[in-house]
């Protein structure tokens, strides 16, 4: 769908003039109209009786995001830049995110009132469009396209939660059924042979060396992220790295050993939630029978949270990659020193390099896409999912908050750990090695899996 990289660098450092801002007024509108279609094309197939339902008390619901969606545009466009008073007064309070408790976001308006919430705020967006000191406002627009798609993913996962815990018929519509039968044929059709490649394999194939040197993390690109910024140099000490994401088939080895039986693996705290939360799978990986979980195999591990992934490691005798690790991994060129965009090259995200965006509409196995692989040989990096860091989410050194503190600063508080790299339902906009995603490390309601890291050679 999408040809061109709107996020390009190329007009960013050009003199201001008429044109170069004709075009980024174009490219916003083309950015914001592409995700907004695919805001549509999700919301489209979530049943309407789902739009209020809490599916787990640190989510809101489905229709709340809608909501905040259209609530955080018209704050920043309208309100903020374009001085309109609001248009929808009422709905401060409702889909402010400092707004209502979570619990107490169920009383929503109905399906249709929150579209033409969306539409009727859009308008005014786009007729002030064609006025606004764009390259002045430029970063807030480039914010507002990643923050619809970042609710998105928790749109999706909040669809996915349903799912796990309610009887399938009665939340998934008949669209989502074909989708999912549709993935399941063509992992069958590619899984043996994929399975095959990953048994042939040695230890020392399944790691990718990173020499050590120092590598440029983050970036200060017009579209980056307050929490990306400013850019900064470090050098790293020479570290090993799992070419792929763990996977079902990894994993079970660990399940199979009894690693949630076993303090040993386990953090102290990650043991202490354990007792509280006594969990024997990925939860993404709970609900399938045998057979679906043989075809997943493949797969990464998907659902799991930041002590599981840590025991995981411990028990293979490495440990996770720290955020620089893992950015160098995914952007680092080994011939030139340098970093690039993607870690394919310059290219934006599309469906043959990684799996994002609901194109496959679940994980896919982790060896399908081998054209997505960085410099170094990582694959995966992007796309399928999330991956945890052993990282405490904190500000790169001359952190400047934008465009609210509630935005990254407020979660520096050394209780929240980086994820990078994307999942199957993050949105190309969102998607790109250096940005950082941040959870609690008990969060398992998200699409996140990891790949281990060594200091050490493999065995
Ligand atoms: C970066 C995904 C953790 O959803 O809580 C959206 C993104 N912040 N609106 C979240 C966000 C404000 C944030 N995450
Ligand atoms: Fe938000």
């Amino acid at each position: 769908m999408l040809t061109s990289n709107p996020f390009s660098k190329a007009s960013s450092d050009s003199p201001i003039s008429l044109s170069s801002s004709q075009n980024l007024r174009e490219s916003l509108r083309i950015a914001f109209e592409h995700c907004r279609q695919s805001t549509f094309d999700f919301i489209r197939t979530v049943d309407p009786s789902l739009f209020c339902r809490q599916a787990h008390s640190d989510f809101s619901p489905i229709g709340w995001h809608v909501g905040h969606i259209a609530y955080t545009e018209a704050l920043w466009i309208l309100e903020r830049f374009a001085r309109k008073s609001p248009m929808f007064p009422e709905y401060h309070r409702l889909f402010a995110a400092d707004g209502l408790p979570k619990a107490e976001r169920q009383n929503l308006p109905d399906c249709q009132t929150l579209y033409d919430y969306l539409n009727d705020v859009r308008q005014a967006v786009f007729e002030y469009l064609e006025v606004a000191p764009i390259e002045q406002q430029q970063r807030i627009w480039w914010f507002l396209v990643q923050h619809e798609s970042q609710h998105c993913e928790t749109m999706a996962l909040i669809m996915e939660l349903l799912r796990v815990s309610h009887p399938l018929p009665s939340v998934i519509g008949d669209a989502a059924i074909e989708v999912s039968l549709i993935t399941d044929s063509a992992i069958e059709k590619i899984s043996s042979s994929a399975s095959q490649i990953a048994a042939s394999q040695s230890a020392m194939d399944l790691m990718c060396y990173v020499p050590q040197g120092s590598v440029c993390i983050g970036s200060d690109d017009r579209c980056a992220l307050d929490n990306e910024q400013p850019s900064y140099r470090v050098d790293l000490d020479a570290f090993w790295i799992d070419r792929y994401p763990v996977t079902y088939q990894d994993f079970q080895r660990f399940i199979d050993a009894g690693g949630y039986e076993e303090a040993q693996w386990w953090s102290p705290e990650g043991w202490a939630w354990l007792q509280d939360h006594p969990v024997a799978y990925p939860l993404y990986g709970e609900r399938n029978d045998e057979a679906r979980m043989s075809r997943q195999s493949n797969h990464p591990v998907c659902g799991v949270n930041w002590y599981e992934a840590t025991a995981y490691a411990a028990f293979v005798g490495k440990r996770l990659p720290t955020e620089a690790e893992w950015e160098k991994a995914a952007r680092w060129e080994p011939s030139t020193g340098m970093t690039r965009p993607y870690p394919w090259g310059e290219d934006f995200p599309t469906q043959q390099l990684c799996n994002h965006s609901h194109h496959v509409g679940s994980t896919a196995e982790v060896t399908r896409y081998p054209g997505g692989a960085s410099p170094v040989g990582c694959m995966d990096m992007l796309g399928n999912v999330w991956e945890w860091t052993s990282s405490k989410f904190e500000g790169y050194e001359g952190f400047k908050p934008f465009p609210y503190v509630g935005y990254s600063q407020s979660y520096f508080d050394g209780q929240h750990y980086v994820l990078r790299g994307g999942s199957w339902a993050t949105r190309p906009w969102a998607l790109r090695p250096s940005l950082r995603n941040w959870y609690h490390p008990w969060v398992r309601q998200i699409f996140a899996g990891f790949r281990c890291a060594s200091s050490y050679p493999p065995q």
